[in-house]
C-alpha cells in the first residue's frame, strides 16, 4: 500500500479568500469534509493538508457543522476513488494521474508514489488558490483552464503522451449542463484513448431533492447534470466500458453510525421498499478503448 506523506502539508500563516464563483466555491464543501475527518479515531482518508488548508481561509465552515451526512459522503466517495487510483498505481507505477475539478484535493500529494506524474485541472481562480498550497514539481502539472474548453484535450494528451493514463472527476461533472459533460467525454474519447477513467453520477431523483442538501443548500450552485443510467454515457462516447459501478448507499451505510439518526433509520427503510435508492448516485470506473 503506499502511504506516502512526503510532502509536508503547507505551513498556516497564508489567509485566503473563499473562491468567487458559485462553482469553484463548492469545493469549501469535500476540503472542509476531508479536514473534519482528521478528528476520527481511524479517518477514510488521511488528509493533513485538508486541516491546514482549511485553517487558512477566511470563511465560517460552522454553516456546514449540520451537514454530518455530506461529511461522510465526501470521504467514502473519496476513500473509494483513492482505492481505484492505488489500484491503477500498482498495475502502472509510472502512469499520469489526471485530475479535473481538482479543487483543493490532496490526492497528488497523499497517494503519490514517488514516480507517477500528475495533471490538476480547474478553473483559473481555484488554479491560482491551489498552486499557493500544491506547487508544480516535475511531475505534477497544474492547468487553469475550463474543462470544457477543447484546448484544453490537446494539452492532457501531449502531457500524458508517455504511457498509461486514469483520468478522473469526483463531485465535478454534476455542475456542467448535460451537452457539455457529454462533449466533456466525447474529448477524452479522442484525445485520451486507452485511459481509465473514474467519474460520479446522480440519478435525477437527486436533483429534484436538491434544495433539501444539508450542504449544498448553503451555496448557489446548482446539480445540474444527471441520468437514469450509466447507458447514457456509454452514448456520449462509444468507445466507453465501464467495468464497476459502485453504489454511494452502500460506501455510506457501511458506517451507520455516523449518519444523523432520521437517516439511519429511513435510508434502509427506503432501500427495502424502493431498492433503486441504492443507485441513486453511483461512482463508476472503465476505460476508452484504445
Ligand atoms: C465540489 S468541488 C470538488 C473538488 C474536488 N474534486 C474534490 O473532490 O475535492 C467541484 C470542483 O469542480 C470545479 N469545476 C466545476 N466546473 C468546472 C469546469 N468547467 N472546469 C474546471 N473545473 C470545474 C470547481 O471549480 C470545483 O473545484
Amino acid at each position: 500500500m503506499i502511504t506516502s506523506l512526503t510532502e509536508a502539508p503547507p505551513a498556516p500563516p497564508l489567509r485566503f479568500a473563499a473562491p468567487e464563483g458559485d462553482v469553484a466555491r463548492t469545493l469549501l464543501v469535500p476540503l472542509w469534509a476531508r479536514a473534519e475527518e482528521q478528528r476520527q479515531p481511524r479517518p477514510l482518508v488521511v488528509d493533513p493538508w485538508a486541516c491546514a488548508m482549511v485553517a487558512a481561509f477566511d470563511y465560517d465552515f460552522g454553516v456546514l457543522r449540520e451537514a454530518q451526512a455530506s461529511q461522510l459522503g465526501c470521504c467514502v466517495r473519496a476513500a473509494q476513488i483513492d482505492r481505484w487510483v492505488r489500484d491503477f498505481l500498482r498495475r502502472h507505477p509510472d502512469g499520469t494521474v489526471i485530475e479535473l475539478g481538482v479543487g483543493l484535493n490532496s490526492r497528488s500529494a497523499r497517494l503519490d508514489n514517488q514516480r507517477a506524474r500528475w495533471v490538476d485541472v480547474d478553473l483559473p481562480e481555484v488554479i491560482a488558490l491551489r498552486r499557493a498550497f500544491f506547487p508544480d514539481t516535475a511531475r505534477r502539472t497544474t492547468l487553469a483552464m475550463s474543462i470544457t474548453e477543447p484546448a484544453l484535450y490537446r494539452q492532457l494528451a501531449a502531457l500524458s503522451a508517455h504511457g498509461p493514463r486514469l483520468v478522473l472527476s469526483e463531485g465535478v461533472l454534476v455542475y456542467l449542463p448535460p451537452t457539455e459533460v457529454r462533449a466533456v467525454f466525447d474529448q477524452l474519447a479522442h484525445a485520451l484513448a486507452g485511459a481509465e477513467v473514474i467519474f460520479d453520477l446522480m440519478r435525477p431523483p437527486v436533483l429534484w431533492c436538491q434544495r433539501g442538501h444539508d450542504a449544498m443548500r448553503h451555496f448557489e450552485a446548482k446539480f445540474v447534470w444527471s441520468e437514469w443510467s450509466e447507458a447514457a454515457v456509454r452514448g456520449f462516447a462509444p468507445t466507453l466500458t465501464l467495468a464497476t459501478e459502485v453504489s454511494f448507499y452502500s460506501l455510506l451505510y457501511a458506517h451507520p453510525e455516523r449518519l444523523p439518526l432520521w437517516m439511519r433509520w429511513l435510508g434502509p427503510q427506503l432501500a427495502d421498499r424502493l431498492p433503486d435508492v441504492r443507485s441513486l448516485y453511483t461512482v463508476l470506473r472503465g476505460r476508452f478503448a484504445a
